[in-house]
């Protein structure tokens, strides 16, 4: 393996349709990367069925064993020591990570958000678009930092809020385009393309002052 190479660690607490995503265009060639492990932090998390089925080693870390952040996010690291990471994914993981976890992998970890950071960080997205009344919602990757879901973001996809929505048709139509940016967002940072480098992020090496917003032109890369 090239030391290139770019060998991905998917961090998961749920169903994980975003790590299929990813998944699926790894293997159908459209990003040149590897899934080297799973790290579930929910025994009965979908995500580790899938990983199986792909022949991803899996691994299981509950915080309930750890008795502080920093012992959870401890052994988060030592089990990816064996794995030779360049690029950490946070794909539903409900677990915010400690400087412990950050600074092992700086300017190396994404992770993806229901919202367009910065608004609506946190969780209950939807729900809580659809009580303020937004005409536009949408989804954001950024990269990790030691501040909840305000580290720089690289791309966001946007979604018009229709009349007719509740919380579950309009987390559906957000989903979709999450399955679109994450894959893309990943497929350039695998390709050197997207670098974040003390909290500021490079796209083809230029300094990006503002983010990325999907469209079309972006959904031809991802293939
Ligand atoms: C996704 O909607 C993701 O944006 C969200 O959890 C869901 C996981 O779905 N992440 C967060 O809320 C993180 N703050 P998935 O397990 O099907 O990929």
């Amino acid at each position: 393996m090239q030391d290139d190479f770019c060998s991905i660690a998917v961090l998961v607490s749920g169903g994980g349709s975003n790590l299929q995503s990813i998944l699926d265009h790894i293997q159908q060639g459209h990003i040149n990367a590897n899934i080297a492990c799973v790290i579930s932090s929910n025994p009965n998390a979908y995500s580790l069925v899938r990983a199986k089925q792909a022949n991803i080693p899996t691994h299981v870390i509950e915080h309930t064993r750890y008795a502080s952040r920093e012992a959870f996010d401890q052994e988060l690291v030592r089990t990816l020591e064996v794995y030779n990471i360049k690029l950490i994914v946070l794909a539903g993981f409900m677990r915010v990570l400690s400087n412990t976890f950050i600074t092992a992998y700086p300017g190396r970890i994404l992770n993806i958000h229901p919202s367009l950071l910065p608004k609506f960080p946190g969780l209950h997205t939807h729900q809580r678009v659809l009580e303020a009344n937004e005409t536009e919602h949408g989804c954001s990757v950024h990269f990790v930092t030691a501040n909840l879901d305000q580290g720089p973001l690289v791309i966001q996809a946007k979604v018009p809020v229709k009349t007719t929505d509740n919380t579950e048709r309009l987390a559906a139509r957000v989903l979709e385009k999450e399955h679109i940016i994450y894959p893309l967002a990943v497929k350039w940072f695998s390709q050197n393309k997207l670098i974040c480098l003390d909290n500021a992020i490079y796209f083809d090496n230029e300094p990006l002052s503002t983010h990325i917003i999907l469209t079309t032109k972006h959904e031809i890369e991802l293939q």
